[in-house]
Parts: structure tokens; C-alpha cells; sequence
């Protein structure tokens, strides 16, 4: 049997990366970016930063990005093209929202598929001009607005891209712009400002909302910004680890924000063996070494109120608790059928194969573990959605690599060196 072993250090944050690149253009001067995720996803992002005239370039390891100030896009001449990526559409959005230029924002087929109206309909309110495609769609069309009303904004979904949408436009915005977040999400913008030294006041109401309040247009000063690891990416070694019979691993250099690491919590409920190190702070951040080692574990509660901390990580918790001994509920996954694909299907269809027993009511999902024995090869199929391919592809070592997975190339969306990490590890 296979297992985990050795160390790695986990590449970089994506969603961390996106900011990086988006705030120090919109910062004035030149930021050195060390350890940027070089991500299909954060590409596109930083492509249309050099369409909005944003000069980037890259020297040996570090990326530089000369930024031009909060009102500094350009109107570009070209379609700006997304890709895959939601959190470069949704931040973008609001990024450019409150320059005077017109954008018009595409995608791909899956991308073409999620809504933008939750970002949009706040920039449609405090005076933006948009056009969407069916409503809720891209193509989407902006006209942004240097004199965009500041406003109060209270956000019922439980997204970051949304806040971090909003937080943006109100970046070049003349007055107090007032954003409620009513379920506490990741906070990697909040972080990255503080670090800029953004002057911005963040106030902790009732019913653990969040209010931030920016008094805007900024002058932001550029500062050299290196990117942690990624938790997220880490999950899926940390899960491979838990689950392989003897594996032991420590990943370097991992991001310990709080909104991002609950899938440990989760983990160590369910029986995981594994300790956090911390190391350092970069940029605002927690970083530290993580060790995992494989672990008996069992089915637990994973209630709502934990989902908008474990978004990216039920792909591979719904391994984890498919090896798990008795029942795990997963409550209250509706954000998960807006994702790159609507993952609950994309869990459950591919379980179905597998013959893994599991219910599923509304938006929660309850998983029964099970001893897998796979005879014949069994194909799965990732829906184009690299949390999905690379979940499957953990549970592929356990299954003596009798999983067939329809594309592997998705992973290049957010961990492009996953394969190869992968390898070093066994
Ligand atoms: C992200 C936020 C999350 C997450 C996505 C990245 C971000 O989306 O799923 O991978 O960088 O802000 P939502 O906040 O929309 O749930």
C-alpha cells in the first residue's frame, strides 16, 4: 500500500495571490510579489491588470507590478477574459466599478454559469452602469464612475469575493462606504490593507456580524508582499496523509488564517492526528508547519454555522469522512452548488459509482465510510473542477490507483505543481 512521507512546502495562497496583484496596482509605485501563485486562475487575473495599462513583469523568482493608484485603470480595448475564475470576474467588477472606464467582462462555460448579480446589483446601486447577460451572468458590461456614491451595504450571502468586490470600489470612492457582513468570511483583504496601511475601521456588531467601514478615495503606498502557502492546496496532503495506512508529513510554510484553517478543527474532531506549528508572519499572516499522520477516523457534525470557513475543503472532507467510521454530516452546502461546479453533485455522482452509501437532503449531505474495494477501473468525472479532480485524486492512492480521472488539467486552475507535489510525498 502507498503512503505519504517527507515534507513539502506548499506553494502559494490563490486567494491571497489575486489581492496581492490587484491591491499593489491599485497602490502607487513599484511592489516586488515574492511566491505569487503562478495559477491559470491568478494569470487571468493578472493579465487584465496589464490590459487596465498596469505594467507587471517578472524577474527571476518575484513578480513586480508598478501600480498606478486607486483611479488608475485604463479603459482597455480588449474583452477581459476571466476564465475560470470567480474571484477574478467578482473582484475585478468592483475594482474597476469606481474608474471612470468601460470593461466588458467574459469567461468560460462554467464561469459563464455563476451569478455576478451579487456583486453587481451593490455597484448597480451606488451608481455603476452594468449590462449582464441573462440578468446574472457574464458577458457582463461596466461603465464604472469616478463619483460612485459611498453607501451602507449589508451582505446576506456569506462570500469574501463579494466584501472583497465592494472593499475595492470603495477604494477610490469619495466618502464613508459602511460593508455588513453577516456571516463572517475569509478576511485576506482586511489583512492585506492593514498591511498597506489603509486607514479603515473594522466594528464587530450583533449576531457576530462584521462592519467595515472605509472613508475613501486612498492613497495607498506601495510594500513588497510575499504570498503564504495555501491551506487549501495543503488539505488535500493533509487528508491523503490521515487516510494512507503509516504516512507521516509536514508541510512548510502554510497559512494559518483562522478563516481558513477550520478544516483542521474539523479534522482533529474526527479523530486526525495532527499539530500546527507556527512560524511566522507574513504580510498580515500566520504561517507554520503542519504535520499529519494517518489516523483512525470517525463520522462526526460538521453544523452550517462552520460552512462560509470550510467552502473550498468539503471536496476533500468528503473523502476524508468516506474513510471515516460511522456518519458525517455536512449541513448547509448551498454556497457549494455555486462553485466551480456545483459540488455537491460532483461529490455525490462520483460517490454513486463508487458505490459510497450517502443522503442528501436540501443542502445537506450525510456520508457513511466504507472500506473501498475496487475490482475494475472506475472513471470519475471532475466536472472541469480542479477540487474535485484532486480529491479524487488522494482517494485514487488509497484505491491502488484504480480511479480513472476524466481531467487532470483542471488542477492547473489553483495548484499547478499538485501532480509533482504529489509524487514527492510517496
Ligand atoms: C475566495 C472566496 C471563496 C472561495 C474561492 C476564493 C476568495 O468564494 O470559494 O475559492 O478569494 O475570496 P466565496 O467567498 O464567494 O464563497
Amino acid at each position: 500500500m502507498l503512503k505519504f512521507k517527507g515534507s513539502l512546502k506548499i506553494s502559494g495562497d490563490k486567494s491571497v495571490s489575486h489581492r496581492a496583484l490587484i491591491l499593489s496596482a491599485m497602490a502607487i509605485g513599484k511592489t516586488k510579489i515574492t511566491n505569487l501563485l503562478e495559477s491559470d486562475d491568478v494569470m487571468r487575473t493578472l493579465k487584465i491588470l496589464k490590459e487596465l495599462g498596469i505594467k507587471i513583469i517578472k524577474e527571476k523568482d518575484c513578480w513586480i507590478v508598478y501600480g498606478n493608484g486607486t483611479d488608475g485603470f485604463m479603459e482597455p480595448n480588449k474583452y477581459l477574459n476571466c476564465g475560470n475564475s470567480g474571484t477574478t470576474a467578482r473582484l475585478m467588477l468592483g475594482a474597476v466599478s469606481s474608474n471612470p472606464i468601460t470593461c466588458n467582462f467574459i469567461g468560460d462555460s462554467s464561469l459563464s454559469k455563476r451569478s455576478m448579480s451579487r456583486v453587481t446589483d451593490h455597484l448597480e446601486n451606488m451608481g455603476a452602469v452594468i449590462h449582464l447577460s441573462k440578468n446574472d451572468y457574464l458577458p457582463v458590461f461596466i461603465s464604472g464612475s469616478d463619483k460612485l456614491l459611498p453607501m451602507n451595504h449589508n451582505i446576506q450571502k456569506a462570500s469574501a469575493q463579494i466584501k472583497s468586490a465592494l472593499i475595492l470600489a470603495a477604494l477610490n470612492i469619495h466618502g464613508k462606504t459602511k460593508i455588513i457582513e453577516n456571516i463572517s468570511t475569509r478576511d485576506h483583504t482586511e489583512r492585506l490593507l492593514r498591511f498597506l496601511d489603509v486607514d479603515f475601521k473594522i466594528k464587530k456588531l450583533k449576531n457576530n456580524s462584521k462592519q467595515i467601514e472605509l472613508n475613501g478615495p486612498y492613497e495607498i503606498k506601495s510594500r513588497n508582499i510575499v504570498v503564504a502557502g495555501d491551506p487549501s492546496s495543503a488539505s488535500f496532503f493533509i487528508v491523503g496523509a490521515l487516510i494512507l495506512p503509516k504516512s507521516k508529513i509536514v508541510l512548510k510554510n502554510v497559512m494559518l488564517n483562522p478563516s481558513r484553517i477550520e478544516f483542521l478543527k474539523v479534522l482533529r474532531k474526527m479523530g486526525g492526528k495532527i499539530k500546527v506549528k507556527k512560524t511566522n508572519k507574513v504580510c498580515g499572516e500566520d504561517i507554520g508547519n503542519i504535520t499529519a499522520e494517518y489516523s483512525k477516523l470517525k463520522g462526526i457534525n460538521i453544523p452550517s454555522s462552520k460552512s462560509a470557513y470550510l467552502i473550498d475543503e468539503y471536496p476533500i472532507l468528503s473523502i476524508a469522512a468516506s474513510q471515516a467510521i460511522g456518519m458525517t454530516a455536512m449541513k448547509g452546502l448551498n454556497e457549494l452548488r455555486h462553485k466551480e461546479s456545483d459540488r455537491i453533485k460532483s461529490i455525490v455522482n462520483n460517490f454513486k459509482k463508487l458505490e459510497i452509501k450517502f443522503h442528501l437532503k436540501n443542502d445537506d449531505l450525510f456520508i457513511f465510510g466504507k472500506k473501498l474495494k475496487i475490482k475494475n477501473e472506475v472513471l470519475i468525472k471532475t466536472y472541469n473542477d480542479h477540487r474535485i479532480a484532486m480529491a479524487f485524486s488522494i482517494l485514487n492512492i488509497l484505491c491502488g490507483k484504480k480511479l480513472k480521472i476524466d481531467n487532470k488539467k483542471c488542477i492547473s486552475i489553483s495548484y499547478p505543481d499538485f501532480e509533482k507535489h504529489l509524487k514527492h510525498l510517496m
